[in-house]
């Protein structure tokens, strides 16, 4: 089966496309190469032994989609990634945004509704709970006001596919809600290759360690918490990029239950950011030169999976757990820096 994957070159996209040909899917990325780079193409490539298609398309060209698909009748799935993710850029630039995360998702969808039969699967954010009045966070918490144009774009997006599938009976569609993806895959071919100053933890933690930045600042250590810093799911991206081939299948072979559905996709385990700097300092023995400093504007105190649906429903869970996770974003920091 032939499977789309936009936004295919990036931290997430590749680690699916690496599991989708693990699998025996054939994959065509597009990727417009604004946040990632072609050499990705060369460690999914090392990784699998096969190259997927791959095609530099801007999504916000609407004729250009209508082209693509034209060109490729067979595909029957796509993943979709491509769409910028910075929480604080989206405030200064809401419009892009709106375009970037928006546009190029109307014009698939239109695609395909044209089909006989298709499947979606969408890249959605924990963010789209905000402060969650209860932990863990099942599916059916409801949806805060976004706190940000890049958090609302989410919303939007699996507003725009709900109602889509309503009047498709062609069209099936998943959305995956991540908590916090962080690692790299085993092998060191592909990482997160954040551009600038990363804005993440996990990529600043092995940045400071391996000397690219002096120190990490915690944002706050008066939160309401065991250790007062703020607690998150952290999840394998290996781990994650599974779930992706999991929901696919299930609508492959016709499982879902309704034309639209939504996963949690975490571990179900809450790590502070002082557990989590004291975990990579365990696997890796390096000491951190960290300290704390005011809280970050927008940052939930906690946050964390209820995993029960995707358990039950999905037949997924995590297998690998936050040291494995980190072990693993080490060696891609020290393979990239040597
Ligand atoms: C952030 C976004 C979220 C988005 C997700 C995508 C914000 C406020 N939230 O989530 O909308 O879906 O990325 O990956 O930007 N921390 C530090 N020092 C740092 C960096 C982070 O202490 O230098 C702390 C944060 O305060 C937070 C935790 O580490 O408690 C995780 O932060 P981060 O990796 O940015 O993820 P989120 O804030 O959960």
């Amino acid at each position: 089966m032939k499977i789309l994957v936009t936004g295919g070159l990036g931290y997430i996209g590749s680690h699916v496309v690496v599991e989708l040909q693990n699998e025996g899917f054939e994959v065509v990325i597009i990727d417009n190469l604004s946040n990632a780079s072609l050499e990705v193409l060369d460690g999914i490539t090392a990784i699998t032994n096969k190259q997927p298609t791959f095609e530099n398309i801007d999504l916000r060209d609407k004729p250009l989609v209508t082209a693509f698909f034209k060109k490729h009748q067979d595909i029957t799935g796509v993943i979709h990634f491509a769409a910028s993710k910075a929480v604080g850029e989206s405030v200064e630039l809401p419009l892009l945004y709106y375009e970037n995360n928006l546009n190029p998702l109307l014009y698939i969808l239109q695609e395909l509704q044209k089909k006989a039969g298709a499947h979606f699967i969408f890249s959605s954010s924990c963010t789209v709970y905000g402060q969650a009045d209860e932990l863990p966070i099942t599916e059916n918490a409801p949806m805060k006001p976004a706190e940000s144009p890049y958090g609302n774009t989410k919303q939007i997006g699996e507003e725009i596919i709900k109602d889509t599938c309503k009047v498709s009976p062609n069209l099936n569609a998943i959305a995956l809600r991540y908590f916090n993806p962080i690692g790299a895959h085993e092998t060191a071919n592909i990482g997160e290759l954040p551009t600038g100053t990363p804005q993440n933890l996990v990529p600043f933690i092995t940045q400071t360690a391996i000397g690219l930045r002096q120190q990490l600042s915690v944002f706050g250590k008066d939160y309401p918490t065991k250790d007062g810093t703020c607690i998150r799911d952290y999840i394998h991206v290996v781990d994650l990029a599974k779930a992706h081939v999991t929901a696919l299948k299930r609508l492959i072979k016709n499982k879902n239950t309704t034309p639209f559905e939504v996963f949690n996709i975490g571990t179900g385990k809450g790590s502070s950011v002082l557990e989590v700097i004291a975990a990579f300092e365990a696997v890796t023995g390096e000491k951190l030169n960290y300290k704390i400093v005011a809280r970050r504007q927008g940052d939930v105190i906690a946050a964390y999976a209820d995993t029960t649906k995707a358990k039950n429903s999905l037949g997924w869970e995590t297998k690998l757990s936050l040291k494995d996770a980190l072990r693993s974003a080490w060696k891609w920091e020290q393979k990239i820096r040597s």
